[in-house]
């Protein structure tokens, strides 16, 4: 299994698959502090809701241990490192779910110490990541029992193992398929402008050995319309209580395109993913990232220096035209009222950071 975020507990630090570089040279980056992993998640060496939260969990412990010679308040000093992380990403709810989580932990137990801090911190960074796995999996039964045989489906971004603790929502959907002996086939959308479509599931999904085949963004409609898709699934970086889905930009149009042709729209994430204290899509805080990254590809110019530019991250696809969303707790279908917190079954209590 890819392993993107991985502790190393001789050298105290943090291994990063550089996503950044992928997939024309696999390189690990490693931190050591709170600083280096929040400039990896804003550079996106380490990308993907879930993914993001773990390296955030682990930057907390990180980050306290490096304090642990240090006299000053203890408080202020995990707030503060809480604050940085949080800064990064800021559509990503996992990021906002781990730091929170590590946060409370830390907090009701470390009485103050940075040592035990730091300790702490490590501990449910690792429960976040093995969580994680268990969760894809789950996901991956559920929403392979949605695959027919035969059939092929379209994917979006990368919502595999690079953008979580291993195995993917979306594409763990794809290889539990195949676990069960399904045979079927996958389009892969590019995803511009960071291309994580053609440069990471392709990648990931090349690597072992799936039927994919790459199609530039502009190609999806014609291929549904032609009736060449029998499903789409992507995943999700932020689910609200009603079931509005910010996902990467472009998610939005797959899904009208996929009404508007009859064909089923899957959503596929954790529990973790789902922030319970918003209703509607409005809410969700879409980040706006650099504009070269629209002006350029791999380092090419393509658009003239000063361009105007508007580069969102991600976009908001409403309930209406989602057939059903993937969790690890079982699939929720149709999504109206009160069904997502029938399943998922928690109101998530005021954040700390
Ligand atoms: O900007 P990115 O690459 O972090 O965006 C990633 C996505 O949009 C994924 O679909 C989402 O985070 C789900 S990953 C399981």
């Amino acid at each position: 299994m890819i392993d993107a975020v991985s502790y190393h507990s001789e050298s105290g630090s943090l291994e990063l698959l550089d996503q950044t570089l992928l997939p024309v040279e696999i390189r690990k980056v490693r931190c050591t502090s709170e600083h280096e992993v929040a400039h990896a998640i804003v550079s996106m060496k380490v990308r993907g809701a879930p993914a993001i939260g773990v390296a955030a969990a682990y930057g907390i412990a990180l980050g306290l241990a490096s304090k642990a010679n240090q006299s000053g308040d203890f408080n202020s000093a995990l707030d503060a490192i809480c604050k940085l992380l949080a800064a990064t990403r800021p559509t990503a709810g996992n990021l906002f779910w781990a730091i929170d989580r590590v946060k409370r932990v830390v907090l009701a137990a470390a009485g103050g110490d940075f040592i035990k801090g730091a300790d702490l911190a490590l501990k449910e960074a690792h429960a976040i990541k093995a969580e994680d796995i268990a969760m894809c999996r789950r996901i991956g039964e559920f929403g392979a029992t949605l695959l027919k045989d035969g059939e092929t489906w379209l994917t979006h971004c990368n919502a595999g193992a690079l953008a979580t603790a291993g195995y993917g929502t979306a594409l763990g959907v794809f290889r539990a398929a195949r676990e069960q002996g399904k045979n079927f086939k996958i389009f892969v959308d590019e995803t511009r402008p960071l291309l994580q479509g053609a440069r990471l599931t392709a990648w990931e999904l090349s690597q072992e050995g799936f039927d994919a085949t790459l199609i530039c963004d502009n190609m999806a409609g014609s291929l549904i319309r032609d009736d060449r898709v029998q499903g789409v699934v992507v995943g999700a970086d932020r689910i609200t209580s009603k079931g509005f889905v910010a996902n990467k930009i472009g998610t939005y149009p797959l899904a009208v395109l996929a009404k508007y042709n009859g064909v089923p729209f899957y959503v596929a994430a954790p529990e973790s993913t789902f922030d319970m204290s918003l209703s509607y899509g409005d809410e969700i805080k879409i980040e706006e990232r650099d504009h070269n990254e629209v002006r350029f590809i791999g380092g090419v110019q393509i658009a003239p220096d000063n361009m105007p530019v508007y580069n969102p991250a991600f976009d908001v696809t409403p309930p209406e035209l989602i057939t059903a969303i993937i969790t690890d707790k079982g699939i929720i279908r149709p999504i109206y009222g009160q069904t997502i917190p029938e399943i998922i079954g928690r109101k998530r209590p005021e954040s700390l950071s």
